[in-house]
């Protein structure tokens, strides 16, 4: 009986780009997914963009944009980013949608209604300057422990020391460099150790792999604490009902986004989500990386018993990526985004070589660009095209584009290919890519042994129907290996269902033989992949971060906002300058004498790099009037006047000529 299964892979922020270290998973997922479906079951995949949190806020902040505006900007992207690798999610969705809303406030409800959710009273840093309270990651100042300068709230880069923000030397707010001050506020939390029976039963049905599953033991032993569900304002989310300031954080809403994206689904193709989310006839497997299972094996399925739905039937758990052994690298170039990827890579040899190196454990998994251009080379193209190529434009170009029937020695070979089946199902159903790919390419060895053995190029020129025999087992031979790696490269099985003539190929078709009909015209495969190409996306991400002003294109952050009635406060008045000076010492102060109807002021102004003193008196110039009189080194600066630009000569003062009056008002 065929299956219903429901995937999702976790959801990625919206407020940075798809890299090669997030293919890993959504690689994983889609591999599976694509395996389920060409073995007969019924599989729906759910993503969505992480849209909400205080890092998005102040981003789109940084970058001039309303929140809603960057997280729409960013879904186009990553939807792009997933096409071009072949992640073929059924919906991708938003966690800033209707659905999300609802069902955020629903869950929300029943974990209240059963008591779950208490208030209390907390005490958290808050920048006076920005108006908000701080992260722990927007605050930055000396490491308590090994001292280094600009380190985060919670640990340091340096050491690795973990901390609380209160413990650091010269905090300072991330965005403004204010000292954050200590304000209280009262913060909803979620009892999370009201559920440790459940979570306790759960983990021993085996919800998790072992390596986790030890983890969460850890996790037990050190008590649940309550969790943190609540942000103050301003921030970008959800509004917790009968608040006024008050709103979600961002991963109470998060993994219910994978409900909303599954309703939105749903709800387009006439589907009952209660029946497809929460029914006995469907199993659920989230698909997450090992830095976020705390929230998926604990908060989740808590939340999930709290409100009445069911629990995931199990969580794949993966390990993160290196490259060239070590952490994905900004100033190695090896933090490659997926665009770049594609810009100079084929996306399917990536696939097939995480494919090659995935397993079911948590351990991490490596992007070795020499192994990855070695292993792409040859097996992808020297083993498994390869194949193709010497047995298609054979058959097409000498042999009519026609298949014969399969003897004796070629039905050997064959079952030892369809043999494989029952194993490479198993090896993908478990995750074991690693392996399935491993006998895939060693049955490609085995066909291209039988291809050396039978020299159909020698008896081409002798025995036609001998040969048009070895090809037709050879295309059948391409054929099951097309099948088994349809998951792994569905473009290139796509391009082999081509040349066969056949729609859909699926693990239902490895031991149907096609004998006695015509094939299609070759096309080619896969592509060496040349080293430099290689290089030269390396030196393109190294560029990129180069370029990069943290994620904007202000060389400053946007200062906090002020007010219309702040701003009218300045007084700005018509001032006609009667003398201007140089200042010795000051190469790039001018002195002034302004007249401002009647009132003389004396300021000193920053323009002496793009002004001469000369050309200066007699013009009229706007001045804040109001300006509280400070003490310079060379005498006292009554105002100011407008004048703004980079810096040096690249300065521009406001001078009226239109007949105005010295100390007349302007708005
Ligand atoms: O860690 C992350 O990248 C989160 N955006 C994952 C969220 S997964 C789910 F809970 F929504
Ligand atoms: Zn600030």
């Amino acid at each position: 009986m065929n299956r219903k299964i429901v995937v999702t892979s976790a959801l990625p922020y919206a407020n940075g780009p798809i890299h090669i270290g997030h293919l890993v998973e959504y690689l994983q997922t889609d591999i599976w997914v694509r395996f389920q479906k060409a073995n007969g079951n019924q599989c729906l995949y759910f993503c969505a963009d992480d849209t909400h949190g205080t890092p998005i806020m102040i981003s789109a902040k940084a970058q001039g944009l309303p929140p809603e505006k960057l997280i729409e900007r960013m879904y186009a992207e990553h939807v792009r980013d997933f096409k071009s690798f072949h992640i073929e999610f059924d919906n991708f969705y938003s966690t800033h949608s209707d659905e999300n809303r609802q069902l955020s406030e629903l869950v929300f409800e029943h974990l209240n209604k059963r008591g779950s959710i208490i208030k209390r009273e907390i005490e958290q840093a808050f920048c006076d300057n920005c108006k908000m309270f701080l992260p722990d990651r927007f605050i930055k100042g000396t490491c308590p422990k090994c001292k280094a300068e600009d380190q985060y709230g919670d640990s340091c880069d340096t050491c690795g020391g973990t901390y609380q923000p209160t413990e650091l030397i010269k905090p300072a707010c991330a965005t403004c460099g204010t000292k954050p001050t200590i304000k209280k506020s009262i913060h909803y939390f979620f009892k999370l150790a009201d559920y440790k029976q459940q979570l306790k039963e759960l983990m021993a049905s085996g919800h998790t792999g072992k390596s986790v599953a030890n983890k969460l033991d850890e996790w037990f032993a050190a008590g649940l604490k309550d969790w943190d569900i609540s942000r103050d304002g301003p921030y970008f989310g959800f509004k917790i009902p009968g608040e006024e300031n008050k709103f979600f954080y961002v991963w109470l809403d998060a993994p219910i986004g994978y409900m909303a994206s599954c309703k939105n689904y749903c709800d387009k193709n006439g589907l009952d989500f209660e029946k497809v989310w929460n029914g006995e006839d469907y199993e659920l497997y989230h698909f997450i990386g090992k830095d976020i299972m705390y929230f998926h094996a604990l908060f989740w399925p808590a939340m999930l018993t709290g409100a009445g739905f069911k629990i995931a039937n199990k969580l794949f758990v993966h390990g993160f990526l290196t490259v060239n052994g070590v952490k994905m690298s900004k100033s190695k170039g090896t933090f490659i985004k997926a665009a770049t990827y594609a810009k100079h890579l084929d996306p399917e040899h990536l696939r097939y070589y995480y494919a090659s190196k995935l397993t079911d454990g948590v351990d991490d998994i490596d992007l070795s660009l020499d192994d990855f251009v070695a292993k792409i080379n040859s097996d992808l193209v020297g083993k498994l095209a390869n194949l193709a190529s010497r047995s298609v434009p054979m058959l097409t170009g000498k042999l009519d584009s026609k298949l014969g029937t399969i003897d004796k020695e070629g039905k050997e070979l064959l079952a030892q290919l369809t043999s494989a089946r029952q194993q490479i199902i198993n090896d993908y159903e478990n995750l074991n890519y690693a392996s399935a790919v491993r006998q895939i390419a060693a049955l490609a060895d085995t066909a291209n042994r039988y291809v050396e053995q039978n020299q159909p190029w020698t008896t081409i020129k002798t025995d036609v129907e001998k040969t048009r025999t070895t090809l037709t087992v050879i295309v059948n031979a391409v054929k099951v290996l097309a099948v088994y790696l349809k998951p792994v490269l569905p473009i290139f099985a796509g391009k082999i269902e081509k040349i066969l003539g056949i729609e859909n190929l699926s693990f239902a078709d490895v031991e149907k033989a096609l004998e006695n009909q015509k094939i299609n015209e070759y096309i080619r495969l896969a592509e060496r992949i040349d080293k430099d190409k290689v290089q030269a996306m390396i030196e393109e991400t190294k560029n990129e971060q180069a370029e990069q002003k943290p994620q904007t294109t202000l060389d400053e952050p946007i200062a906090p906002e002020c007010t219309i009635d702040d701003f009218m406060k300045v007084d700005l008045r018509i001032a006609k300058v009667t003398r201007a000076e140089a200042v010795e010492g000051a190469d790039k102060l001018l002195h002034l004498e302004l007249d401002i109807g009647g009132v003389t002021k004396n300021v000193f102004a920053g323009i002496a790099k793009a002004y001469k003193p000369a050309d200066l008196v007699g013009k009229l110039v706007i001045c804040v009037a109001n300006l509280k009189p400070r003490k310079m080194k060379f005498g006292l600066s009554e105002g100011m006047i407008l004048a703004a630009g980079p810096g040096g000569s690249d300065i521009f003062m406001l001078s009226v000529d239109n007949g105005a009056e010295p100390g007349q008002r302007v708005h």
